[in-house]
């Protein structure tokens, strides 16, 4: 075996250790620059998840912008169990291809266009300085519990009209739900995950039918509308819809607030720029999101074969994309592992793209805008409360369980 094949394979063994290690969970930039050292599309038969792992940025665009590789729902088609979730699963936009996709993507993509997002500022606005108004006095507060969930949460129950005090519930949920669909998932979080989709169904058939009865200015009555009018959308796509939505909506936009602070007190002289020159806060933003990706990983199969820099992707293949490590392709980006608010043009792949480019990009650029520039505006003297910080145990999702800070 010659030097180079062995170093290869030992870099390969680390790297299998690698992505299930505490150490990935805190920092998996230096991983993804293995795997791409080895190959941007790595072939890793041995993982847990056999398939290609894609950590280039220009193949990951390629990629997503190829239909030949098609969205599926993340459980084994086969599989029998977890019957609940695997059914609203396949009516979720997210994993339709074509023709489904096209027809939902249309009727939800009216109420999340720049216009209709921008329309929610003044409530956005509100909610962010009540949060704040909140811990004042406390001098601490912990970003991820007082300030971004209950953020993402009242805006996304606002939106698609869930009564405020019935959204709180909606945190457990997603918890539950978004482990169904990550690498690190066991058959007790997908049981989990089933008996949560069994009472979600409950809880929005119930809110439907409600709105059936008396519709209201808010996004279920629309989608009503839209059903009544013409076959353009099924009673389970209304409701797999109204899921996908409370999950996407709370999930990663929670984790974009979260991590925007803590980049910040990681790099003090930015969170001063940024203090000073509150023009510079559409720019920050695209850089939180490139930095500290909130989705990290998407999931394709490719429906037939595909020849891309040098390798053939077969017909039925998994092709894993690490949209944190596109984000941190240095083929791409200069100096990709500082965080650089200023850094313009900044083509990152957080939302994804192509057809399934994120439907809420809006609505979540708004939010940590707003919720980034008031907090500094209000709070001085940013600091972090202890230097032990535990990422969730998430593959898929760059997630801080807590945030706690301190401040003036
Ligand atoms: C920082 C916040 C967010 C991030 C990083 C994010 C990320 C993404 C990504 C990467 C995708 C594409 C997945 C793929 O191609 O497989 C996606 C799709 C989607 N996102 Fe987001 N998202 C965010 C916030 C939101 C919000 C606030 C909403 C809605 C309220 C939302 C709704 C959706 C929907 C419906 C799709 C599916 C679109 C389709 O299949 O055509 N997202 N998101």
């Amino acid at each position: 075996m010659t030097n180079d094949l062995k170093q290869k394979l030992e870099g390969l063994k680390t790297t299998l250790f690698s992505l299930s290690s505490p150490e990935f969970l805190s920092n998996p930039y230096p991983i993804y620059d293995k795997l791409r050292s080895n190959h941007p599309v790595y072939k890793a038969n041995s993982f847990k998840y056999p398939g290609w792992y894609v950590t280039g940025y220009e193949e990951t665009a390629a990629i997503l912008k190829d239909t030949k590789f098609k969205n599926r729902i993340p459980l084994p088609q086969t599989s029998k169990k977890y019957e609940h979730l695997k059914t609203i699963q396949s009516d979720m936009m997210l994993f339709k291809n074509q023709h489904d996709h096209k027809r939902l993507r249309m009727l939800v993509s009216k109420v999340f266009t720049p216009n209709v997002v921008e329309g929610y500022r003044p409530y956005i606005e509100e909610t962010v300085n009540e949060l704040l108004n909140q811990v004042q006095d406390k001098k601490r507060m912990d970003i991820v519990a007082d300030f971004a969930f209950p953020l993402a949460s009242l805006i996304i129950a606002k939106i698609l009209g869930v009564p405020a005090e019935e959204r709180h519930q909606f945190r457990e949920w997603t918890v539950s739900l978004i482990q169904t669909i990550d690498f690190t998932r066991s058959r007790e979080t997908l049981a989990n995950g089933n008996d949560t989709t069994k009472m979600l169904l409950i809880y929005f058939k119930e809110l439907i039918n409600k709105r059936k009865q008396t519709p209201q200015n808010d996004l279920i009555s629309t989608l009503i509308l839209e059903e009544q009018q013409g076959d353009k959308l099924t009673d389970e796509e209304l409701l797999a819809t109204c899921i996908l939505l409370v999950i996407a909506g709370h999930e990663t936009t929670v984790n974009l607030i979260s991590n925007a602070v803590l980049s910040l007190l990681n790099y003090p002289e930015q969170l001063m720029m940024l203090k000073e020159n509150t023009l510079l806060i559409e720019r920050a933003v695209e850089e939180f999101l490139r930095y500290e990706s909130p989705t990290q990983l998407t999931a394709r199969i490719a429906s037939e074969d595909t020849e891309m820099n040098g390798i053939t992707i077969k017909k039925g293949e998994q092709v894993y994309i690490l949209l944190g490590a596109a984000n941190r392709d240095p083929k791409k980006f200069i100096n990709p592992n500082v965080l650089d608010i200023t850094r313009n043009p900044n083509p990152h792949l957080a939302f994804g793209y192509g057809i399934h480019f994120c439907l809420g990009s809006s609505l979540a650029r708004l939010e940590a805008q707003i919720a980034i520039q008031t907090l500094l505006r209000r709070m001085g003297n940013l600091q972090m409360a202890t230097p032990d910080l535990q990422w969730r145990k998430l593959i898929g999702f760059r997630a801080l369980k807590e945030l706690p800070i301190t401040f003036d």
